[in-house]
């Protein structure tokens, strides 16, 4: 059986285009749907990205996930679709979901999903309007019979490494440091292009069909209190930290209005909740135990190039 072909939709996004490229390059006959029309990128970036899809052999389509036509025509073209879309049309997944009913021959789906385990979140107001639009997704695409995989990416690595979550800063600090709670809550910490890889290697895996899987390298579940020991290592001194208490952070998330709300709530769920490291359970498939010879990027030398 040959490797399925992929489409992704929202590969001109952050992580969507690692994972276009990843399955271009792990063999998959790769396709990918843009808006001819689009801000997500300046020009010359956007131009220079698919550029390097074309040079990676990827084919382009032009679509909306707006435009049901549009996408009728490129589901036609493959096995396998994945969505990166943006936390914000969550919701618009729906759309596809109907579309992919229609062509009635696609062998698995993997929705934008890439962070938490969204249905085991902290019971806060401002966690769950957050989560509830990827949640309801879950719950439609497990009623309509679709063959899927949520991957439970955790931590882009990049978003967090660099600062350490000190906002302002370009690189990690040298002098000090603001911990949110205790600093003491698990979490994990994932490289964008081996989160890409593993991605890929789960869609034609039999061991992932109607999983999540968990991509949970040990090397990298660190409480913040961990990583930053790991920092000052490679500094090689004491940074002076300060703490900001669980109590004020939660305070904030119920005086924030929507939107400002998503980012403090998302770092309240990983970083002080610790929503990150839950108990595995028989709808989670581990990527560790599943490609035990895949090599994860450490935290530790992520790190290294910021020293
Ligand atoms: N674990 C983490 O640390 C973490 C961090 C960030 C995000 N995430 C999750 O990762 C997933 C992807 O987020 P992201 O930040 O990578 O996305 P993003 O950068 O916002 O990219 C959005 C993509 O959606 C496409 N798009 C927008 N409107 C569209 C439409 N109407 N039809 C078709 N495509 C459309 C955009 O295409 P155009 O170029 O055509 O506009 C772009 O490619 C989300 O589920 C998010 O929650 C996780």
């Amino acid at each position: 059986m040959g490797k399925s072909k992929i489409l992704v939709l929202g590969a001109t996004g952050y992580i969507g285009k690692y994972i276009a490229k990843a399955s271009a390059r792990l063999g998959h006959p790769t396709f990918v749907v843009v808006r001819p029309d689009t801000t997500a990128v300046p020009n010359s970036a956007r131009k220079v990205l698919l550029d390097s899809f074309t040079a990676a052999g990827i084919t382009i389509l032009h679509g909306d996930l707006g435009d049901h036509e549009s996408i009728l025509a490129a589901l036609k073209q493959v096995d396998v679709v994945i969505s990166t879309i943006s936390i914000t049309l969550i919701a618009d997944q729906l759309k596809l979901i109907d579309a992919i009913k229609e062509v009635g021959h696609i062998k698995r789906f993997l929705p934008s999903e890439f962070g938490v385990d969204v249905e085991r979140t902290t019971d806060l107001p401002a966690l769950q309007a957050i989560f509830k639009p990827k949640a309801k997704i879950r719950t439609a695409l497990r009623e309509s019979g679709i063959p899927y995989t949520f991957i439970n990416a955790n931590n882009f690595a990049a978003y967090y490494l660099p600062t350490l979550l000190q906002e302002g800063l370009e690189a990690p600090p040298r002098d000090k440091i603001t911990i949110l709670g205790d600093g003491n809550a698990k979490a994990i910490y994932v490289d964008e292009d081996d989160i890409a890889t593993i991605t890929i290697k789960s869609v034609d895996d039999p061991r992932t069909l109607n999983k999540q899987l968990v991509i949970r390298p040990p090397t990298n579940v660190l409480s913040f209190n961990e990583l930053i020991e790991i920092w000052e290592e490679k500094i090689g001194h004491k940074l002076e930290k300060s703490y900001v208490p669980e109590s004020t952070l939660r305070k904030q998330l119920d005086e924030l209005p929507f939107p400002n709300f998503i980012y403090p709530a998302v770092l309240y769920s990983i970083f002080v909740a610790g929503d990150e490291y839950f108990e595995l359970g028989p709808e989670d498939a581990q990527a560790i135990e599943l490609y035990p010879d895949f090599e994860y990027k450490t935290v530790s030398s992520l790190l290294d190039k910021f020293v």
